[in-house]
């Protein structure tokens, strides 16, 4: 049994949420061994300006307060996205609110943007050394009285800090934030931090690449209006997808009807389906971020063919611990070169040409 095998074993004796803390303790006190490094120069791609070793990042949710950026820098990933942060701290949704449902390989969470707050987050960012590629996914409190405030005072925060931001508009669990993907909401957000930003990239001389992360149980109508919407504000990327509260009648685990986001296998086909619909609304003009299901090399090379730029990982990592990552980029190596390739930027999008 390797070490993240025994890893797996042992949180999985524990409630979800306390074996995530332990993971984030064990982490921060540098009890997880460093991964192989293993990369391969096929592996690299450049996208909103920045250069990307490998394609594979953490996605959002599994560090909520940027607590434990250095080591996971050490888990061979190409980038790391911190989040949701939200301005001031805030509890969450009652507990439990992390169900696993092993027989699906999926999880279903309900954590509302628990957190320790921006502030927190700063400090923690501030003060860590090693850095690989980070994203800063921001969203709003849950009794806010003017969202848009709290986005803008988020970027301008960690406008020095973050490599990109990511607004965080689809989560399930924060009641009305998915109504800001609706276009006249999303249209009035986005034009002010695209004004914020024009400012802050004079200011710092820096301009910092702005996604927004989108939901897959979006209707048809509202795909368009955020196609729409982030192509006449410029928005750097889309990440493709948050969880759904969809899809939960084919599961068949016991905790298949708790209130949550569904994320891991059973989001794979509906995340990739959004993915493929985006590349081809957009025509290919804003990079993607694909996310939703990846267990193997296999699914990131497929989302990769759909449109995908790079790819993010999280339920595949509490299932098969952090060795998935360097599986995923092994695998991907072998799949570009099968299919004779030579840079992993000639394959994105190549399911539609
Ligand atoms: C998430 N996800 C998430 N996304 C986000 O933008 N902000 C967040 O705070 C969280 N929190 C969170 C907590 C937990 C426990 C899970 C499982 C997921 C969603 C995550 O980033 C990703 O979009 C989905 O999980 C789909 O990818 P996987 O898990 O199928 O690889």
């Amino acid at each position: 049994m390797n070490f993240y095998s025994a890893v797996r074993n042992l949180t999985f004796l524990f409630p979800p949420e306390f074996a995530h803390n332990l993971a984030i303790k064990l982490l921060q006190c540098s009890l997880v061994p460093a991964a192989s490094e293993y990369t391969d120069p096929i592996l690299s791609n450049n996208v909103f300006g920045l250069h990307f070793e490998n394609p594979v990042g953490l996605a959002a949710g599994f560090d909520k307060d940027a607590e434990c950026i250095s080591a996971l820098c050490r888990q061979g990933f190409g980038f790391i996205e911190v989040g949701t942060i939200t301005l001031k701290p805030q509890p969450g949704n009652p507990k439990p609110r992390i169900f696993r449902l092993a027989q699906d390989k999926a999880i279903i969470n309900s954590l509302g943007f628990n957190g320790k707050g921006s502030n927190c987050a700063y400090q923690n960012i501030s003060r860590t050394t090693q850095r690989k590629i980070l994203g800063v996914n921001i969203g709003k409190n849950k009794d806010t009285s003017d969202h848009i405030k709290d986005y803008t005072n988020l970027m301008e925060k960690f406008y020095n800090l973050a490599d990109y931001i990511t607004i965080n508009i689809s989560s399930p669990n924060t009641s009305n934030l998915k109504d800001l993907q609706r276009k006249d909401h999303l249209d009035s957000l986005l034009l002010a931090l695209s004004g914020l930003r024009l400012g802050l990239s004079a200011k710092h001389n820096k301009h910092l690449p702005l996604l927004v992360k989108i939901s897959p149980d979006l209707s048809i109508r509202g795909r368009e209006g955020v196609v729409d919407s982030c192509l006449s504000h410029k928005i750097d990327g889309l990440i493709v997808s948050n969880t759904t509260i969809f899809h939960k009648d084919r599961l068949h685990s016991v905790h298949k009807h708790k209130i949550g986001g569904l994320s891991g296998i059973p989001l794979r086909e509906p995340a990739d389906m959004l993915l493929s619909e985006i590349y081809k609304l957009t025509e290919g003009k804003i990079p993607i971020i694909g996310v939703g299901g990846i267990f193997s090399a296999e699914d990131a090379y497929r989302k990769i063919c759909l449109g995908a730029s790079l790819v993010q990982v999280y339920t595949a990592i509490i299932y098969h611990g952090f060795a998935v990552v360097d599986q995923i980029k092994q695998g991907l190596v072998l799949l570009l070169r099968q299919d004779g390739f030579s840079t992993l930027k000639d394959v994105v999008g190549i399911a539609h040409k």
